[in-house]
């Protein structure tokens, strides 16, 4: 294989299978400095990276996808860990005309009248400022646990995102929902008040409810919709496969 961005995958899975997420960063920054960044949404996971990549002083950087309906939690808990870490952590926002068009001809909540609409929210507050997130980045790390979801229990720890040419890293793929509870009270690490309500996988304010007992982790999200894979895609589209689903969203978000 040429020298690809791809061909390095093989060799990272090695590098990097065994280490400590921080290990795992330190490798990852020694060779790309400068083009590591990491997504978060300020859950559990995404707290117990922050926290690992902030208190060792990595050069990685840190963004979020602010999508405007996120819950009043959510924005207290950036706020704790930028003081907490002496940060300032970057937010992506929707582009303003996707966004008004879109609310204008569908409405505020269309979200819940049909997967169409929903996918197509979902594209224009998330998808379409991730690639800018991601652009001139070479490796891209998530909070992605292969406990979450069927569709997230087989990923590999490394992969390529065809979709957007990118290195993705997966460091808490294979921690429990306890272990990461743990980390996040032995290291006193802020976090989304939402966990100690139900609150599992936290998402937007008006797409994410509490889980009861005994219901799969994402339950919780777009709970209304039984067909739909539960999925916003951000994470579809790895490993190279086509991604149908976002295709459409973005069919009718510019038609
Ligand atoms: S989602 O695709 O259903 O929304 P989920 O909430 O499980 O994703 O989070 C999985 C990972 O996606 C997080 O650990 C984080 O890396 C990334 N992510 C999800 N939502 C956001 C967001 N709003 N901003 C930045 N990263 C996010
Ligand atoms: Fe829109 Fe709900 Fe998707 Fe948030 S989760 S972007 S509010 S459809």
């Amino acid at each position: 294989m040429t020298d690809t961005l791809e061909s390095h995958i093989p060799g990272l899975l090695d590098q990097l299978e065994g280490k400590s997420p921080a290990q795992a960063f330190q490798i990852l920054t020694a060779q790309f400095p400068g083009k590591v960044t990491f997504s978060s949404s300020f859950g559990y996971e995404d707290q117990v990276i922050t926290h690992d990549i902030l208190s060792n002083g990595l050069g990685i950087s840190i963004f979020t996808l602010d999508t405007g309906r996120m819950f009043a939690e959510t924005y207290s808990v950036w706020n704790s860990t930028n003081e907490r870490y002496d940060t300032r952590i970057k937010a992506y926002y929707p582009n303003h005309d996707m966004l008004e068009n879109f609310v204008l001809e569908r409405g505020p909540n269309s979200f819940y009248e049909s997967v169409e609409n929903r996918t197509g929210c979902c594209y224009i507050r998330k998808v379409e400022p991730l690639g800018r997130a991601l652009r001139s980045n070479t490796v891209w790390i998530t909070g992605l646990r292969a406990e979450q979801s069927n569709a997230r229990k087989d990923l590999p720890m490394v992969e390529w995102d065809a979709k957007h040419g990118i290195i993705k890293y997966h460091p808490l793929l294979h921690w429990t929902f306890e272990q990461v509870k743990e980390y996040i009270h032995a290291n006193n690490i802020p976090y989304n008040p939402l966990h100690d309500k139900g609150f599992v996988s936290i998402g937007c304010a008006p797409c994410t409810r509490a889980i009861r007992p005994g219901e799969d982790f994402r339950a919780g999200r777009w709970w209304w919709e039984n067909k739909s894979d539960k999925e916003c895609g951000l994470h579809v589209g790895t490993s190279g496969s086509e991604d149908t689903r976002e295709n459409k969203a973005e069919a009718i978000v510019y038609t």
